[in-house]
């Protein structure tokens, strides 16, 4: 089985790379690649750079060159739920685009004919994540994740991504993945820990959290990989 794991940022996959500790480099597509075997699973790593064009690039790249049979995310987000806090882990049920707006048009935000609004993440795969928290003893929410091209900094549009798409935390990565495995028939999911809470001093969290959050993170999935 090969398995793709991917972040946005090196900092979401350089827990992931020090923990195998040894892997091969290719350089593909002004991107790097890093593929490493654990555990009888091949792997392939990367990051993809911030942002849904980034991240389809490198889903699809993982797939289609690298033979990818199943995708994990792993990042960090900003919390819209109040429940949510810093260093929370995150599985995603559902990706939404909050950015993707033909309202002119009569559709309801973050949906373009012939797509959905909302993605679902592989059910398997989320039972599993489930499975592998209890047995572990790790605390993990479930919930949906609405991804745009902005980092989100500020009260009044946190609010509206938060009743428009009943989303739990955003991020700049985890839509544009679930749509290119969605149509690819790749099972994924996309994990999440809480880095900052979106609002007027995300910036400040975000530099202050991200390290730690992303490997909390990544500890999850290295956790998923001794049960796949
Ligand atoms: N990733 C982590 N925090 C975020 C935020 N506040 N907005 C967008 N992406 C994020």
């Amino acid at each position: 089985m090969k398995i793709a794991i991917m972040g946005a940022m090196v900092e979401e996959i350089t827990p992931l790379l020090d923990f195998f500790g040894s892997y091969e480099t290719i350089a593909f597509a002004k991107n790097r690649y890093y593929t490493t075997t654990y555990k009888g699973l091949e792997l392939v790593i990367a990051y993809s750079k911030i942002g849904k064009v980034n991240a389809s690039l490198t889903a699809t790249t993982l797939i289609e060159k690298f033979g990818a049979e199943q995708l994990l995310f792993s990042g960090v987000a900003g919390a819209l739920n109040p429940n949510l806090h810093v260093g929370d882990v995150l599985v995603a049920t559902a990706l939404t685009q909050h950015d993707l707006d033909i309202t002119a048009f009569g559709h309801p935000h973050g949906y373009v004919p012939e797509g959905s609004v909302y993605v679902e993440t592989d059910a398997s795969l989320r039972a599993l994540a489930h499975k592998v928290a209890h047995a572990q003893n790790i605390s993990l929410q479930e919930g949906i994740i609405a991804t745009g091209d902005q980092f989100i900094c500020d009260g009044t549009k946190k609010e509206w991504i938060y009743k428009t798409f009943n989303a739990d935390a955003t991020e700049m990565e985890g839509a544009s993945v679930a749509v290119v495995c969605d149509a690819l028939k790749i099972p994924f999911c996309v994990f999440r820990a809480i880095s900052d809470a979106a609002d007027m001093d995300a910036g400040f969290s975000f530099d202050e959290f991200l390290v730690s959050s992303a490997k909390e993170s990544a500890q999850f999935i290295i956790a998923m990989l001794d049960e796949l």
